[in-house]
């Protein structure tokens, strides 16, 4: 379902250009649970941005469910990303809605109606309800953290993009998050790849790969 060839990337640091991905390769199934781990710096985040379409990269290619990603015009990619939920590392909640707007955006565009399921599934179970009508910037970070997974997932999308999802939350509260996070996503057969640095919660994925100089590794 995602494969990527030789996905190269580069980025300019001041006058150096440096090569963030080289030769990147991936096969992933639909509806399987990856973990990507590495360092800090490695690309993760700029791999999950290739992913979802909101870079492109420099050389290779990159397929998800038949369409080539890197190759969307301006006009399809808004369409193409609407099946994505990515919850991004500086979560990126839009500071003007308020919770309840913020996790029932991509909802509505995808006119999906029944917000009640979302209440349900994730608004209450990430203990979110409390918080329905405050603004982004009244939250924690952990909060924040857990409203964007609720936007992302909320729309039901096939493929789910996480970018250490866990990474504000003390162990218990990452804990409980990542049991609804992988339970949902499995009840849904959603394709889920998640970075974290934690070995913790890799683990309760099916599969690690590692990210380092530029390519994954098992
Ligand atoms: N907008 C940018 N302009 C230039 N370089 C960037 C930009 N964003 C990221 N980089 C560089 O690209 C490299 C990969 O960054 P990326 O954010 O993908 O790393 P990461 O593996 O997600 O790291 P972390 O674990 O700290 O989140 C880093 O060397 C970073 O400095
Ligand atoms: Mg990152």
């Amino acid at each position: 379902m995602i494969t990527l060839k030789d996905v190269d990337l580069f980025r300019k640091q001041g006058r150096a250009r440096r090569q963030i991905l080289r030769h990147c390769n991936l096969n992933l199934d639909a509806g399987c649970q990856l973990a990507i781990m590495g360092e800090s710096g490695a690309g993760k985040s700029t791999l999950l941005h290739l992913i979802a379409g909101l870079e492109r990269p420099d050389g290779g290619s990159i397929q998800v469910n038949g369409h080539r990603v890197d190759q969307l015009s301006q006009e399809q990619l808004p369409l193409y990303r609407r099946r994505i939920g990515l919850v991004f590392q500086q979560f990126n909640l839009l500071p003007t809605l308020t919770v309840a707007d913020n996790i029932l955006f991509q909802h509505r565009l995808n006119e999906l109606g029944n917000p009640e399921e979302v209440m349900d599934t994730l608004v209450v179970p990430l203990g979110l309800a409390s918080l329905w009508k405050l603004y982004p910037d009244q939250l924690s970070g952990g909060e924040q953290q857990r409203v964007a997974i609720a936007r992302a997932l909320a729309h039901h999308p096939p493929l789910v993009l996480a970018d250490e999802p866990t990474g504000n939350l003390d162990e218990a509260t990452g804990d409980e998050v990542m049991e609804i996070f992988t339970r949902l996503s499995r009840a849904l057969n959603q394709t889920l790849i998640l970075v974290t640095h934690s070995p913790r919660v890799a683990q309760v994925l099916g599969r690690t790969l590692h990210l380092r100089q530029g390519q994954l590794h098992d």
